[in-house]
């Protein structure tokens, strides 16, 4: 896998003062599935409803051109080495007079109150970013500081240490107004069952783009 992608430069970068955003990309984002070797693509933004995009799955073993397969990676050094940032797209359209317009967007995990599966979603602008942080050795990413409440009684737990999870799935599922099997995440401790039986573990993570 190319997932070597910025790793250098990011690293350079993360020695200057907290406060500075840094940006990767853009990049691939490449799903693979953890248990289901099958599960071998890329995730591409595809029309979810208002301006919304979800990030849909297609089958594919090399990184395929076109800014709907580009992807950024946004975030502050905050001195915790998890790097927490937010994965980025950027919508273009073309403005009044032709001109064309930019809007850099975050994704995030849209919770459902009815299902653990939570929708990867990016609705326009960096306000409602979901934290998603990159392990730059790897090259995936994961959300890290969570709290594992699943043995938790009447007494608090003792420097019970925070988590890093990983529960990217590919399900199929409604987002916004359309059918796709697209990018979710299931709530809860790693591993835990999602609701929705078509959802698959996958591994999310950073590609070089195709030469274009
Ligand atoms: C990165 O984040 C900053 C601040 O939230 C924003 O101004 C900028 O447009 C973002 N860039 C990308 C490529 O997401
Ligand atoms: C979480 O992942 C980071 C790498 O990105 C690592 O430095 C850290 O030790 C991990 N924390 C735990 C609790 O596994
Ligand atoms: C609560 O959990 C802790 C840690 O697992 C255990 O040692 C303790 O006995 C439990 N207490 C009760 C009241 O079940």
């Amino acid at each position: 896998m190319r997932i070597s992608l910025g790793v250098a430069a990011a690293a350079a970068l993360a020695t200057q003062a907290a406060a500075i955003i840094n940006v990767i990309g853009p990049f691939a984002l490449r799903i693979t599935g953890k248990t289901d070797s099958g599960i071998d693509g890329y995730a591409w933004a595809c029309h979810a409803g208002a301006a919304t995009e979800g990030l849909c799955y297609t089958a594919g073993s090399g990184a395929v051109a076109g800014p709907v397969y580009e992807f950024y990676y946004n975030y502050t050094y905050d001195g915790t080495y998890t790097y927490p940032g937010s994965i980025s797209y950027v919508f273009s359209y073309e403005g009044e007079g032709g001109t064309a317009v930019r809007v850099p967007s975050f994704l995030r995990l849209e919770p459902n109150w009815g299902s653990n599966v939570a929708s990867a979603l990016i609705p326009p602008g960096t306000s409602y970013g979901t934290p998603i942080s990159l392990d730059f050795d790897t090259g995936f990413f994961y959300i890290g500081y969570l709290a594992d409440d699943t043995h938790w009684n009447s007494t608090a737990p003792v420097a019970e240490p925070p988590k890093n999870v990983s529960n990217f799935h590919i399900c199929y599922q409604w987002t916004g107004g359309y059918w796709y099997r697209s990018l979710a995440w299931v709530l809860g401790y790693e591993g835990a069952t999602p609701q929705n039986p078509s959802c698959q573990p996958i591994n999310l993570g950073i590609e070089s783009l195709a030469p274009s």
